[in-house]
This record gives C-alpha cells, sequence and structure tokens, in this order.
C-alpha cells in the first residue's frame, strides 16, 4: 500500500506498507519522523497524531470513540482530518493516500 507523507519542514516520504498492520507502526518502522507514539500504539498518548488528506468520510476519525476524545489533547492543532495513526489500519482504503505529519507531537 503505497502512503506518501508530508514532513513539517515540507519534503515528502513515500512508503510501500504491508496491509493488516496500524498506520503508525508502518511510519515508524519505515523511519518516518515525527511521529513520537509513546504509548505504542494504545489510543492513550495522542503523539501519533496527523492529518490524513482525504475527504473520505469512511476515513475520518469514529465519533464518541477513545480516539474521539484523545485528538482533544493533540499537541498541533486538531483538525477535521486528524487521526491517531495507531487507530488507522493500512489496507487498500489508504492507497495513494498523503498523510501529513504535524509540526509537534509533544
Ligand atoms: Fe499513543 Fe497512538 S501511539 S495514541
Amino acid at each position: 500500500v503505497k502512503i506518501n507523507f508530508t514532513l513539517p519542514d515540507g519534503s515528502t516520504r513515500a512508503i510501500d506498507a504491508a496491509p493488516g498492520g496500524s498506520l503508525m507502526k508502518a511510519a515508524t518502522s519505515h523511519l518516518v519522523p515525527g511521529i513520537v507514539a509513546e504509548c505504542g500504539g494504545n489510543a492513550s498518548c495522542a503523539t501519533c497524531h496527523v492529518y490524513l488528506e482525504t475527504e473520505d468520510v469512511a476515513l475520518a476519525c469514529p465519533d464518541g470513540s477513545v480516539e474521539d476524545e484523545m485528538l482533544d489533547f493533540t499537541a498541533s492543532p486538531r483538525r477535521a482530518n486528524s487521526r491517531l495513526s495507531c487507530q488507522v489500519q493500512v489496507g487498500d482504503q489508504l492507497e495513494g493516500l498523503t498523510v501529513e505529519v504535524p509540526g509537534a507531537q509533544v
């Protein structure tokens, strides 16, 4: 699954992620900088915050989820397209997606 990351300095990184794992694991295992993931993927730290460059409502954070609550504690401003990358599964729905890494995670 091809995923493109835009980094805070304006540079980009393209990765080819294996389906099935989380977007956070895919990013960190490909050494994409700027994703801290302090809690290791439990939706309890909000330091794996990313912005998904998509209008696809299927990729929006589920209302009322733990993720939804944690997104109120991100270091960078929450946007409509904010997600915790540990809660996003890698699959065909992410093919070609651009993911923006926020300027700050802590
Ligand atoms: Fe902690 Fe995603 S890794 S919330």
